[in-house]
């Protein structure tokens, strides 16, 4: 395993990260059983994977609880994400303090290492900034958080407008932005910032539905083909089978790891999986060179001027 530092946090994070969310959720969504799910994380723990990226609303706390129960705690970093709202609004600070200590319950621990706020969306912000933000900095004081971050509302936001406000302001430590090989708008607008700010930065959608769905994905390069978006002969033959050449990626999945993995300023590239066999492969994927830099131009080229490709909410809601 590769590890690196969790920007001015100072957190030793494994450049790959468990996400426990997403349409696998640890298998928990495509009818693994708990023993199978826990058997997962330990896989990856045992691998060299030190941060678990878990949120209140993905089902998957106690798992995440029961699994790192066998390891000292100081060796895990754990994320965990507070929900903002529900279906009347944003919630009260009270609320959300109140399901944080909930939270922390179901992980078996007294701390996190890093609170995102979940998918703040625009609209969002200025709340989160300014009646959120104040509240989870007292329960910092008492130690229960680490450090402080958010995550973007990729879908509602591609441009990433919310993390370039929260880029302003000291409080957030860290924060989690979408990316992937065709939807590459934060090099340029937020990696620079986060670099330059010391906002430690975990990576999201790297492959999610686009690049594991190969239907969905050839979907989406008819559609980008008819609305003149992208040159008509990608979407003709085997989806952007370019990326897979002598010397370089294996696969779309394998590229879709390695491209986004070497982006100066990503420090954890989180995915998901609810198989062994997945996270092998994957894992050997985050920890390969780049891909050839013929490669790499080719697909800033092609695609580097998409925005809110392949974004899509998880198909599972609850
Ligand atoms: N706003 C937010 O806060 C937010 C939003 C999105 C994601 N996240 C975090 O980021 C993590 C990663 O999410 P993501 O959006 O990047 O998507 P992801 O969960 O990593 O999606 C990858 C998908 O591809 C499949 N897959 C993985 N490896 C594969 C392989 N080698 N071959 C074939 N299929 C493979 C997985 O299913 P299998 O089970 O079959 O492997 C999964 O459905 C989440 O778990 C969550 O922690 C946060």
């Amino acid at each position: 395993m590769e590890y690196t530092k969790l920007g001015k946090t100072g957190l030793k994070v494994s450049v790959a990260g468990i996400g426990t969310g997403g349409n696998s959720r640890l298998g928990i969504k495509t009818g693994k059983t708990t023993k199978q799910s826990i058997a997962i994380l330990h896989e990856a723990i045992d691998l060299g994977i030190n941060f678990i990226d878990t949120a209140e609303n993905y089902g998957s706390d106690r798992i995440v609880g029961e699994a790192i129960k066998s390891f000292p705690r100081e060796e895990i970093v754990l994320a965990t994400k507070s929900t903002i709202r529900n279906s009347d609004g944003c919630l009260s600070a009270d609320e959300v303090i109140c399901r944080f200590n909930s939270s922390l319950k179901r992980l078996n621990t007294d701390y996190v290492d890093v609170l995102n706020l979940h998918g703040v969306k625009p609209e969002e912000y200025d709340y989160s900034l300014n009646e959120l933000a104040p509240a989870l900095l007292k329960e910092k004081e008492k130690g229960k958080i680490r450090h402080l971050g958010l995550t973007e509302s990729a879908s509602c936001d591609p441009h990433h407008t919310v993390i370039e406000k929260a880029l302003k302001e000291d409080i957030w430590e860290v924060c989690m932005v979408a990316y992937h090989l065709m939807c590459q708008q934060a090099r340029n607008t937020i990696f620079p910032l986060t670099q330059n700010n010391g906002v430690g930065t975990l990576l999201m959608y790297a492959v999610r539905s686009i690049f594991s769905d190969r239907e969905y994905l050839k979907e989406t390069l008819e559609v980008l083909a008819a609305e003149r978006k992208i040159d008509p002969a990608l979407a003709v033959g085997e989806p952007l089978d370019f990326l897979i050449v002598e010397g370089g990626a294996r696969s779309v999945i394998d590229a879709a790891y390695r491209f986004v993995r070497h982006e100066p300023g990503v420090d954890v590239l989180l995915f998901g999986t609810g198989n062994v066999e997945h996270l092998k492969t994957n894992l050997s994927s985050i920890l390969s060179p780049p891909l050839p830099q013929p490669t790499v131009d080719k697909i800033y080229d092609l695609f580097g001027h998409l925005v809110g490709v392949g974004l899509d909410m998880p198909r599972f809601t609850s």
